[in-house]
């Protein structure tokens, strides 16, 4: 591992992959990490574990042209605004933050990501909504599994930007205690019966990387090297039995019911054993066990074949006036008490007198929908997840809501139909992804010409583009109200209304 001055003399330093630099931090990044910038062109260094008026010492993992990431190795001076941290926790950098600045950097995100990538102004940025709980307030916990094979199996998070390890944790302070015990209980099972850790190392690179060395091989050979490791590392062990992927834990904060679900590669696990413990530690609180059995070389515990193994599939939960039931694959919003607050700036943004005619797009589990039916003549939801669109019609139907109909789509490909079947919408809310819409999306919405749009918007940074074609397209940015759903972290939710000029 090289040192190198931070300033090339005379040039521009560009640090390669490995280098490990000092650095001074002068402000953060969307995302969260750390900025700093080396010599007189100003080459930025994106910096994980570190936040403004840090002086550190980094390890840069990744590198391009105009830029770099690293990840703190040593903080050499501390920023003076840094508290001390409160939870052994990757996933929460900007626990260092007084909780009032991390509001203030918040909104001050929103602020400039509509007005400098989106080139918006005129509208008015009220006050972020600060979180009810700044610690414990997740309803959902994705952990993984990592060591395992001569080592220690552990479930906790992967270490921070490009260490590809899994910290061991003994309370995540994002979780309630009641979902701590369910990852331990779950942990000293897994222990128990000898279970190990799914190899996550290189995926399917090392068949690309052995095909790049030999030219000649076909793409044939290539695709089937591919699918060799990815069976090898997918598949059962030598023993038959399954390796541990992630652990998901989900809260009714409510309900007090916990909803656990294994995910493992292909293969053998004693599931009757795994809900006994559960039943065993966790007593009333266990809602229900399922067994997810995945495929996928990818980092995600969507998809796969899942089997509830012990009692029921769905958590009950309660939000609002609301009694609900979320089904394993659906989306719900993981702080459930500040979902609450979310919405009530949702509710206030559509201005409903109670006579109109509403679309909720990427409706989820219809929360938005049923949550505003009280004050809406109907309401239409779209939703690409069937099990999420399953639930929403229960959810109606258990809530006695009748002017809501909720239907299986893609966005892009349904809203058109959508128009045809229901008629143009006087308000549209749409509560995509973090990759906001497409422009394709945008149209349609253009085409439906709705009096008002509500957008709910977890990262400002696609909100603003797509907020900035509605205002080309002759709506107006009125306002927009960060609401801080995840302290502790560099995520940002907010709400922005558009109104037709
Ligand atoms: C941020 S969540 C919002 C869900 C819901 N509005 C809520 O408040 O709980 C985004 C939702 O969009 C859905 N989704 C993703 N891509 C979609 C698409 N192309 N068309 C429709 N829904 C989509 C996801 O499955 C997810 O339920």
């Amino acid at each position: 591992m090289t040192v190198e001055p931070a300033v090339a003399p005379g040039g521009l330093p560009r640090p390669q992959r490995g280098d490990e630099i000092e650095l001074e931090i002068d402000s953060l990044a969307f995302g969260g990490e750390g900025v700093a910038r080396l010599g007189a062109g100003g080459y930025v260094v994106f910096v994980a574990g570190a936040i403004p008026g840090d002086r550190v010492r980094a390890v840069v993992h990744k590198r391009k042209r105009s830029y770099a990431h690293a990840r703190t190795v040593e903080l050499l001076e501390p920023s003076s605004e840094r508290i001390a941290p409160l939870a052994d926790h990757p996933g929460v950098a900007w626990q260092v933050i007084p909780y009032e600045r991390q509001l203030q950097i918040k909104s001050e995100q929103v602020d400039e990501a509509l007005r400098r990538i989106g080139r918006l102004d005129g509208f008015e940025l009220e006050e972020i909504v600060p979180a009810l709980e700044p610690w414990r307030y997740r309803n959902k916990l994705e952990y993984s599994f990592g060591g395992g094979d001569g080592e220690e199996l552990v479930c906790g998070f992967h270490a921070p930007a490009g260490a590809n390890r899994v910290l061991a944790m003994e309370d995540c302070l994002l979780a309630s205690e009641r979902g701590n015990l369910a990852r331990r209980v779950a942990l000293r099972w897994c222990r128990a019966d000898g279970l190990i850790a799914w190899d996550r190392g290189r995926g399917g690179r090392a068949a690309d990387g052995d095909e790049r060395a030999n030219g000649e091989r076909t793409a044939r050979t290539r695709g089937e090297r591919i699918e060799r490791a990815r069976d090898e590392r997918t598949g059962p062990g030598a023993d038959g039995r399954a390796r541990l992927r992630n652990l998901v834990v989900r809260e009714g904060r409510r309900s007090g019911k916990l909803q656990i679900r294994l995910v493992t590669t292909h293969g053998e696990i004693d599931a009757g054993g795994l809900a006994a413990a559960l039943s065993a530690g966790l007593g009333d609180s266990l809602g229900g066990v399922l067994w997810t059995r995945s495929h996928s070389l990818a980092e995600t515990t969507a998809g796969g074949d899942t089997e509830l193994i012990w009692g029921d599939a769905e958590v009950p939960e309660r939000l609002g006036e609301l009694d609900l039931r979320i089904s394993p694959e659906a989306f719900f919003q993981t702080n459930t008490e500040m979902a609450e607050q979310l919405y009530d700036v949702v509710m206030q943004y559509a201005a409903l007198e109670g006579w109109e005619r509403v679309y909720d797009l990427y409706s989820g589990i219809g929360t938005i929908a049923l949550t505003l039916a009280p004050r809406a003549g109907e309401l239409w939801g779209i939703e690409l997840v069937e099990e999420a669109v399953a639930d929403a019609i229960a959810g109606a139907r258990r809530n006695g809501i009748e002017k809501a109909s909720f239907f299986a789509g893609d966005t892009r490909l349904a809203l058109r139909e959508l128009v045809e079947r229901a008629g143009r919408p006087d308000v549209v809310v749409v509560d995509p992804p973090r990759a906001g819409m497409s422009k394709k999306v945008v149209h349609r919405i253009i085409e439906a010409s709705p009096k008002r749009i509500v957008y709910v918007s977890c990262n400002p940074t696609t909100l603003a583009p797509n907020a900035a074609e509605l205002v080309e397209a002759g709506w107006v940015l009125r306002k927009v109200r960060p609401v801080d759903m995840f302290p502790q972290t560099h995520h940002i939710e907010c709400v922005a209304v558009l109104e037709r000029g």
